[in-house]
């Protein structure tokens, strides 16, 4: 009988070992990076790398997986997502960056999780229910499980932060929880119990066709986002166009409230220029959107401009991102394989090879 059904508060009073505080995230590769992903992940990837924390970041390809991927399709948005991280100015002399099916412990790590993952846990996951909707006798296993393989990510470097968007939030939970019950079930304080970093003015990048949708990769409409592969003008093009109200700006931020796509903007200029909303709505207050979204696109096009010229520019040569990865997978490797090894001593299975 695990040690959490005979007795449930047996760690009582056991205090959290200190564990290093390493940083790790992941995106995955199933389709070209958004102003989404940009906004509310790689920008503040580097931003943490910056402050000098240990990080490793991943390219979650077997999480791509579990919905279908065209196996060719896969292996050049890999690529092109690595690209877009250095890019972005993830450095990987600095950073560990690799993509997710180079490092094998991943996978074993999340079938454990899975032995401590409970039904119901994961039926509760609202992104699920999103993807599944009304299929869900049809989708993969692989995308029910998927929070659990969120999770041995994480916990294979016994990392102790994770910066993501808001819409992980819920996921990030679900790892803390199957990290206590593991700790619980085996009586040990082994997992950290991760932190979530989810803070910024763009959490949320919202569709620029209707500010009441998340903006995504999968959205069938190319106009509802901003790929980090768009060219200036389309870029430029995509906000104008941008879904709003016919109002004025307001002169609070608590006025656009009930005006998301008025919001999302704000938010995303925010972001991009590194100010608060009200630090926008102070210069803004009252404007046009005829004003704003010129602005807006400038803005956007000075700050993604360069990162999408150095992206092709880095395509250009694939060995060279494949060695990156290759390098960075190495590493990965050899801080995930010794915890895994533990994790094989703590549950009870035999490590007698190489004896
Ligand atoms: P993914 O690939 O959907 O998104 C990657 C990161 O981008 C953020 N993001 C957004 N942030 C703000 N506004 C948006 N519109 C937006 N769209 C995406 C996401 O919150 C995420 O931080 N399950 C994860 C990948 C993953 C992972 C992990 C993350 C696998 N293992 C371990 C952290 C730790 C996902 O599907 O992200």
């Amino acid at each position: 009988m695990p040690a959490s059904q005979s007795s449930p508060d047996h760690l009582a009073g056991q205090t959290q070992p200190v564990f290093k505080p390493r940083i790790f995230s992941g995106i995955q590769p199933s389709g070209g990076l958004t102003l989404g992903n940009y906004l509310g992940a790689l920008k503040r990837f580097v931003e943490k790398q910056d402050e000098g924390i240990e990080t490793v970041y991943c390219l979650v390809d077997l999480h791509a997986i579990t919905v279908w991927q065209d196996p060719a399709k896969l292996r050049q948005q890999t690529r092109e997502a690595a690209a877009g991280f250095i890019a972005a100015g993830i450095d990987p002399a600095r950073s560990i960056l690799f993509n997710q099916s180079q490092v094998s412990a991943h996978a074993e790590l999340g079938w454990i999780f899975n032995c401590v993952a409970r039904m119901g846990w994961m039926s509760r996951m609202t992104q699920f229910k999103d993807k599944a909707g009304k299929n869900s006798e049809n989708v993969s296993l692989g995308l029910f499980a998927y929070p659990s393989l969120m999770a041995a990510d994480i916990l294979v470097y016994q990392a102790t932060m994770v910066p993501v968007g808001e819409d992980q939030k819920q996921h990030l939970e679900l790892a803390r929880d199957i990290a206590m019950k593991f700790n619980n079930d085996f009586g040990v304080n082994f997992f950290p119990i991760v932190e979530p970093i989810i803070e910024g003015a763009a959490t949320r990048v919202m569709s620029l066709r209707d500010g009441t949708m998340k903006m995504s990769k999968s959205d069938p409409s190319d106009q509802s986002r901003i790929n980090l592969t768009d060219d200036a003008d389309t870029i430029s093009k995509k906000i104008r166009k941008a879904k709003t109200d016919a109002e004025p700006l307001p002169d609070t931020v608590e006025a656009l409230r009930d005006r998301p796509e008025a919001r999302n903007l704000v938010n995303i200029y925010a972001a991009l220029a590194g100010h608060t909303p009200a630090q926008v709505i102070a210069d803004y207050a009252g404007a046009q959107f005829g004003t704003f979204k010129p602005a807006l696109a400038d803005l956007a096009v000075a700050k993604l401009s360069p990162i999408t010229s150095e992206m092709s520019r880095l395509m250009k040569d694939p060995g060279e991102i494949d060695r990156i990865l290759g390098e960075g997978a190495d590493r990965a490797d050899a801080i995930a394989r010794p915890i895994l090894d533990q994790v094989h001593d703590i549950t009870g299975m035999i490590r007698s090879r190489g004896r």
